[in-house]
């Protein structure tokens, strides 16, 4: 055979191979449901392209490492003990000034398939999650203690000061089940906003979502008077984050395909509507109200050419990831192929205030939370087995 026949039929077993991928290691390959939507991102010129120089980030602490694997949200009750947080063996951890103990779970149904596995990385107790819970966004309710669960899961739970086996509270709405349920907040009267990812696609696949751009995810209402769950805002791409503003006129939440914040009205001649409060500079997570009123928000990752163009092309999207480029390199690509750290402070009317980074993730490699507290900023990670602080002063 001559060298250009042999190369033909590489090229040939090479098309097949991209085209078949007779292993499957597209990321889409179990899928065959996906179906990749168009994200209206923002035109390039109205990203943010403030950064920090200084990578201020990099002088932040790293506590508890390997104490704690992937604690998502970082929770102080309203005593200022803690922080509590839900770690990725499904439970809710409480710092008592000495140690990590046992707070509570989401799941009746623990068995020592949850245990902690020495040696584990956040990544080993993925498969088991539907079994022993994953608790995400937690928040206490300051006049009674109780600490409000946003369970990846098991949907919206709560559970007393003396921790335990949380309850239920809603695991649907408009008879459709919550899937992803991912953060919460709750005001004054005992209102409880959260939000629900998708309905299509669980945690464990949260690249999928990410990839396929779908707009199930919903914002949420839950009235502990009625017990009813109303849906506030519907069609919502991968909806993350909500934190309630100081005074309780509205709430922000975070739409982490698109890379922006909402502001939902709650009080005034606007309530019940929702306007865009500010485009990020990234795709974000959680974010949390300081005491001044401003919104901690943790950036996941920069906007990039790569994603910006996805976002415009679904049918590109899709083309690529039926390639046999496995998930991680194709989540790679999305992030800019390094880990990064970024937090944004925003003021009530939208106003980029602060940005802080480590930019080649060199101490804090990943956030999903910044929780402001006594001039520290305390930062929760989904991906990582540690806590990072930050001092502001
Ligand atoms: C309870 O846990 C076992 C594994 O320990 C699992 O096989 C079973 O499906 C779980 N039941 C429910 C209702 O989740």
């Amino acid at each position: 055979m001559t060298l250009v026949g042999a190369l033909a039929v590489l090229f040939l077993l090479l098309a097949l191979y991209c085209g078949f991928d007779p292993f499957g290691h597209s990321p889409i390959a179990d899928f065959p449901e996906f179906e990749a939507l168009k994200v209206d991102l923002p035109a390039w010129s109205d990203v943010p392209t403030d950064a920090d120089s200084e990578n201020l980030l990099q002088k932040s602490e790293i506590k508890f490492l390997n104490q704690v694997q992937g604690p998502e949200s970082i929770a102080f009750d309203p005593l200022g003990r803690g922080p509590y947080t839900g770690v990725a063996d499904g439970r809710i951890l409480f710092w008592n000034g000495h140690s990590w103990t046992d707070f509570a779970y989401t799941s009746s149904n623990r068995s020592e398939i949850c245990n902690p596995i020495a040696s584990a990385t956040p990544f080993s107790y993925v498969k088991n999650e539907h079994i022993c819970g994953r608790p995400l966004g937690l928040r206490f309710d300051k006049r009674t203690g109780d600490l409000y669960i946003a369970d990846a899961y098991f949907g919206l739970m709560k559970v007393g000061p003396e921790g335990g086996l949380a309850t239920s509270l809603t695991t649907e709405a408009e008879g459709v089940p919550l899937r992803f349920t991912n953060d919460v907040d709750v005001d004054a009267e005992g209102n409880v906003y959260f939000t629900d990812s998708s309905t299509k696609y669980p945690r464990r696949n949260f690249i999928q979502l990410v990839f396929s751009g779908e707009n199930s995810g919903r914002v949420l209402k839950y009235n502990p008077a009625t017990g009813e769950t109303t849906v506030l805002v519907r069609n919502v791409q991968f909806p993350n984050g909500i934190s309630l503003s100081k005074d309780g006129s509205f709430f922000v939440f975070c739409e982490a395909a698109i890379g922006r914040l909402r502001k939902f009205w709650l009080k005034g001649n606007k309530a019940g509507t929702s306007e865009v409060l500010a485009i990020l500079p990234g795709f974000p997570d959680n974010v949390r109200v300081n005491e001044d009123g401003d919104f901690w928000v943790a950036i996941h990752c920069r906007r990039y050419m790569y994603t910006y163009i996805n976002g415009h092309y679904p049918q590109l999207r899709k083309f690529i990831l039926k390639l046999p480029i496995p998930t991680r390199i194709q989540y790679l690509l999305q992030i800019g192929w390094r880990v990064h750290a970024m937090v944004v402070k925003y003021s009530p009317e939208g106003k980029l205030l602060q940005i802080l980074e480590d930019s080649s993730g060199k101490v804090v490699r990943a956030v999903s939370e910044v929780e402001e507290r006594d001039g520290k900023l305390w930062f929760g990670s989904v991906l990582m087995p540690f806590v990072a602080v930050y001092d502001l002063k």
